[in-house]
């Protein structure tokens, strides 16, 4: 190695073992850097790229060499980050009291539920909320939205920004809206997240919806580890995301409509274990009548099971009057 590089400057082709063809097999498989690499099985990363099991696992070797994989922090420093968690609020009394005060940063918080369950309208309404001065509820910051369906609408926010009196063009200004067109580029958008911060401070990060790419490009049983392997992924670059930036990370997903394939239960989110066990709050939307909405709060760690009825309008989201 001619010059020292800083370790996140290592790319695939740094090491030992892998040429121009084998790194760009390793690119097609979605293994596009060290870090993938260090925490894969040499099974299958000959699985998909063809190479052998004994090169594969001397190339992961090298990687797990040259990885950047973090540091161990004291019990200290770790209590210190925690103090510092902040809580977003959604605009109803009964959903925050849910949630426990809001929603959390330094976590990750998934709304899913079925097609006009109201998840990209509570993503619309967070994005304003988080723009709100504090003692809104909000956390006076920008915003990131990664919309993989085309269904962030500005006319939206200017509406539900007018109910909570503030100014519709200055809460656009902070709302940085990016299409992610399949699953590698939402996975790039989201590692790309970072540098955007550099900028300005953001946090706040949605991503409408966490698994729609992935359910669509990744069909049927064949195809199930390699889906659930770059997921896993992503989500762990979003928790990332979440802890660096003391941000809010809340994600939509949608219910199986494929128990057969999926995970037997009708009502279960796309994703099965993997999005779970990320995310630190999920809550599971129902319908109801009159733009009304139930929110679940599912298995969470530290809260109480329990439910908020909420209410959609062209104001956004409120509590139920009367
Ligand atoms: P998918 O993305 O299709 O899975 O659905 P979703 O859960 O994201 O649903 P979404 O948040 O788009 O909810 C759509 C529902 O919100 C509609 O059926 C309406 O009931 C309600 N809604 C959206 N915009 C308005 C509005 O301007 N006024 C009123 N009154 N209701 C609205
Ligand atoms: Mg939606």
């Amino acid at each position: 190695m001619a010059e020292k590089k800083e370790k996140e400057e290592y790319t695939i082709e740094d090491l030992p073992g892998v040429g121009e063809a084998t790194a760009e097999k390793l690119q097609e498989a979605g293994f596009d850097n060290i870090m993938t690499l260090a925490v894969a099985s040499p099974k299958e990363l000959s699985d998909v790229t063809g190479i052998g099991e004994g090169a594969a696992a001397k190339i992961i070797a090298a990687a797990r060499k040259y990885a950047d994989v973090g540091n161990f922090e004291t019990g200290e420093e770790i209590l210190q980050r925690r103090k510092e968690i902040r809580k977003l609020s959604t605009g109803s009394k009964a959903l925050d009291e849910l949630l426990g005060g809001g929603l959390e940063t330094q976590a990750l918080s998934e709304f899913y539920g079925e097609f006009g369950s109201g998840k990209t309208q509570i993503m619309h309404q967070l994005a304003v909320f988080a723009t709100l001065p504090e003692e809104k509820g909000g956390f006076n910051c920008d915003v990131l939205i990664l919309d993989t369906e085309n269904t962030f609408r500005p006319e939206r926010i200017v509406q539900m920004a007018t109910f909570r009196n503030a100014d519709p063009d200055e809460v656009l200004k902070r709302i940085h809206v990016a299409r992610a067109y399949n699953s590698h580029h939402q996975i790039l958008l989201a590692e790309k997240a970072s540098e955007e911060t550099k900028e300005y401070q953001v946090r706040l990060l949605i991503v409408d919806s966490l698994t729609s790419h992935f359910r669509s490009e990744y069909m049927g049983r064949g195809s199930l580890a390699e889906r659930q392997q770059l997921l896993n992924r992503h989500m762990h670059d979003l928790l990332k995301f979440s802890t660096l930036n003391n941000a809010v990370v809340a994600v939509t997903n949608q219910v199986s409509a494929r128990p057969d394939i999926f995970f037997g239960d009708p009502t279960s989110p796309i994703g099965g274990n993997i999005v779970g066990h990320t995310a630190t709050f999920r809550v599971y939307l129902r319908k109801s009548k009159a733009g009304k909405r139930i929110a679940r709060l599912m298995d969470s760690p530290h809260l109480p099971e329990g439910e908020a009825v909420i209410q959609l309008s062209e104001d956004g989201i409120t509590d139920v009057q009367g």
